[in-house]
């Protein structure tokens, strides 16, 4: 897959530019095991590294122009210096690399001009975070030509300035850090608030499982809109309990915080958060005694607190859970931000194909576009290839 995306990426640099390119620098998509809208709650989420990639091929340009052009869109997008200077002048996809070179400078980097050419192989719009990763591999290729000092513990919250402020979205730190800082055969517990990371070994290889990941193919209902209210209540609450954030009630303080909330609805958004992030601590500690099997169920429990208490899943993703589950799968729930995107199922790894068909034939019953799939491991993340 790499390899192909790899050749790809210098394939559309040299029709594009004539020459072949500096070097490439690939960054993965993102899975979250467990831990959704956690982040931005400063809690904890457990995401690894898809072997889906984006891999850009870029090469120094004199002064401060930036040429990128993509394979999958066929357009080529071009900025200089006054659309670094200020965050929302260039749009479209071209808005996640001038983001970064704007990041770079905001924290004064002098951001070198560059060519650069983007192939990709994570989907896009399926909650795999395709634009995580084309932030890593621009922000890699650029501070790499730049000879800039920018160490990768520092990467995600400047990749992540780049989305909130450049681009305007409102995401936590979670994608950006999953995919800069995920190992192979790992999954990353990362601590939101003080962004301290653990790599927790997670070899479905070597137990024989599998994660099978569905593309519910849901078109996005209001996703931005529903994220956004999502975070304000959040806030909201924590305001109204007297605390930073929700990662500040402890499992056993819930009751207690439920019961100073009167209103229904914001109970429910508290009690996500707060379980979830316990079931992030529980999955930690399985993962760490080489208990992968016995995850699932706590995988099963995140998805019905998404559905039920968060109110962020929708018909398909739902339909894909229940489906994977009842042909065997250890476990399953919806991955991402929500309002479609992705499910992924623990699987046993020879029930992979047989665990998709029964999703696609629920789907079929229902009268739902087919979903995509497919199954992986955990891979490497943000690197230079060459
Ligand atoms: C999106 C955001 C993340 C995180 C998840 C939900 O992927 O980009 O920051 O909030 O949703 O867990």
């Amino acid at each position: 897959m790499t390899d192909d995306v790899a050749a790809r990426a210098t394939a559309a640099f040299r029709s594009a530019y004539g020459g072949p390119p500096a070097g490439r620098w690939a960054a993965p998509g993102r899975a979250n095991l467990i831990g959704e809208h956690t982040d931005y709650n400063d809690g904890f989420v457990l995401p690894f590294a898809l072997p889906l990639r984006t891999v850009v091929a870029a090469a120094p340009q004199p002064g401060d122009t930036w040429t990128v052009c993509s394979e999958l869109t066929g357009d080529t997008v071009t900025f200089g210096a006054d659309d670094v200077a200020e965050a929302g002048r260039v749009a479209g996809w071209g808005a996640y690399v001038a983001g970064v070179a704007w990041a770079l400078r905001e924290a004064g980097h002098a951001v070198p001009g560059a060519r650069l050419a983007v192939a990709s192989d994570v989907p896009l719009g399926a909650g795999l975070s395709s634009s995580a990763a084309l932030e890593a591999a621009v922000l890699a290729a650029l501070v790499d030509l730049g000879g800039l000092d920018l160490p990768a513990e520092r990467r995600p919250r400047l990749a992540q300035r780049a989305e909130n402020d450049y681009v305007g979205a409102p995401t936590g730190i979670m994608d950006q850090s999953a995919v800069i800082r995920c190992r192979a055969g790992h999954a990353l517990f990362l601590d939101c608030r003080d962004e301290s990371v653990e790599q927790v070994p997670f070899d479905l290889d070597a137990a024989g499982l599998a994660v099978l990941v569905v593309d519910s193919r849901a078109p996005h209902r209001h996703a931005d809109g529903e994220y956004a209210a999502r975070r304000a209540s959040c806030e909201r609450a924590a305001g109204l309990l007297g605390i930073a954030a929700l990662r500040d009630v402890p499992a056993d303080g819930l009751a207690d915080a439920l019961a100073r909330l009167d209103e229904d609805e914001t109970r429910r958004r508290v009690r996500h958060v707060v379980t979830e992030n316990q079931r992030v601590l529980d999955t930690v500690a399985l993962l760490r005694a080489g208990r992968v099997r016995e995850i699932g169920p706590l995988l099963t429990a995140s998805h019905a607190s998404m559905r039920d208490d968060f109110e962020i899943t929708v018909p398909e993703i739902d339909t894909a859970v229940e489906a994977a589950l009842a042909a065997g799968a250890l476990g399953a729930r919806m991955t991402g931000g929500g309002f479609g995107g992705c499910v992924l199922a623990l699987v046993d790894a020879e029930r992979g194909d047989a665990v998709a068909d029964a999703v696609t034939a629920a789907y079929a019953e229902r009268g739902f576009a087919a979903p995509g799939h497919v199954t992986v491991l955990p891979g490497p993340g943000a690197t230079r290839l060459d």
